[in-house]
């Protein structure tokens, strides 16, 4: 049935393949429910891209095999820029998770540079800080051949008065390709979009969304849970000042999600039912049978006023210890997009425990980001 697959992901008793089924060419994952003999579970023990032909797993220890169509969606990103998840319909979403798939790939072997984007620039624009976000879309820009410039604030004129629109007029003057974009403003980035003739990423706005982030949460999950359908997913903590929670509202309910928002009342507020999220302001209620714990960090920056009481009341009630994760579901998984505030929002033993997807999103957020600029590249001029 299958010639060989790549194996993305194992966890547990089970085993993530990826191959090519023969209906139509269409790709399919497998998902190879295996018995694992005793040996205890390790993150990542088996997480390498190597072709394992399923015949490789001994017949005895496969307990069952389901193949999964992944949508039949084209790869094809049909839009200018990526400015937030608001606006991308379902296929779109999953063009740039297949791509992405590719680009694991890419990054894992020795030689990781390609050339789909050889000749273009690329212009990570940063007025907030940021170690992933701005690391890897560098490291995908040059694993795919950009020239890629990194400015920030502290380099940048607006230190001396210049507007973010006249940093984009003059910016946009060099002939730029693709310019990528963090902005402690919301609607920064469709700002800047409709004033240079380039593709615009939105790297995070405000509290507005974070597209990347959510895309990489997405792969993430797919990748180990096999599916996003009808995950129960608790997006726990400071939620109201989270981009990276909105962002992931839009895709992971658009991808079928059954999500909640779970925090205090300050912190999440009934509003975003709206959003066809349940609010939780109780972190077992909020995490009974979750198949997903994403933990979120508290934003003091964004805070007008004390909306939470101290640090260590904060973690009493709301932070992620082994004892609250015992509510999620037996096998729940943990994420955080980072930065992480160990013994605030999450406890070192649930950061770093076998359970913990911290280190896989780090990696997951180069792939995305290179799908994603390989995804723009093809409306450019001359593309
Ligand atoms: N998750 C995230 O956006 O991290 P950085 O702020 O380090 O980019």
């Amino acid at each position: 049935m299958v010639a060989s697959e790549n194996l993305v992901s194992s966890r547990m008793d089970r085993v993530l393949l990826r191959g090519k089924g023969s209906l139509q060419s269409q790709s399919f994952l497998y998902v190879a429910f295996v018995r694992c003999s005793g040996r205890p579970a390790q993150s990542g023990a088996m997480d390498r891209v190597t072709p394992v032909p399923l015949d490789s797993v001994a017949a005895s220890n496969l307990l069952s095999l389901e193949a999964m169509p992944t949508d039949p969606a084209p790869r094809h990103y049909p839009h200018r820029h990526l400015l937030g998840i608001e606006g991308l319909s379902r296929p779109d979403i999953l063009a740039l998770l297949d791509m992405a798939e590719d680009a694991i790939g890419v990054s894992r072997q020795i030689e990781k540079k390609s050339s789909k984007l050889r000749g273009r620039t690329q212009i990570n624009l940063f007025y907030e800080a940021s170690t992933r976000t701005q690391a890897s879309f560098e490291i995908a820009g040059k694993r795919l051949g950009a020239d890629v410039m990194n400015m920030s604030t502290a380099k940048s004129s607006e230190s001396k008065g210049e507007t973010l629109l006249d940093t984009a007029i003059t910016l946009n003057a060099m002939r730029p390709d693709i310019i990528v974009v963090r902005h402690s403003q919301a609607g920064a980035a469709h700002l800047l979009a409709r004033k240079v003739d380039c593709a615009v990423v939105n790297a995070g706005d405000g509290a507005h969304e974070h597209p990347t982030q959510a895309l990489l949460d997405a792969l993430t999950i797919r990748r180990n849970m096999g599916r996003i359908e009808g995950l129960t997913i608790s997006i726990c903590g400071d939620v109201l000042h989270s981009r990276v929670a909105r962002s992931n509202i839009l895709l992971l309910g658009a991808l079928g999600a059954k999500l909640r928002a779970v925090g205090p009342a300050t912190l999440v507020p009934p509003g975003f039912e709206k959003m066809g999220v349940t609010v939780f302001h109780d972190m077992a209620q909020g995490l009974e049978g979750a198949d997903i714990v994403m933990m979120l960090r508290l934003q003091r920056e964004r805070m007008n006023g004390a909306l939470v009481p101290s640090s260590r009341e904060y973690f009493q009630f709301f932070g992620l210890d082994e004892e609250k994760l015992k509510c999620a579901a037996a096998n729940a998984l943990v994420m955080h997009p980072g930065p992480m505030n160990r013994g605030i929002e999450i406890d070192s033993s649930v950061a770093d425990g076998a359970r913990s997807l911290i280190r896989e999103q780090v990696e997951m957020g180069v792939a995305v980001r290179m799908a994603v600029l390989e995804a723009l590249a093809h409306h450019l001029p001359n593309a």
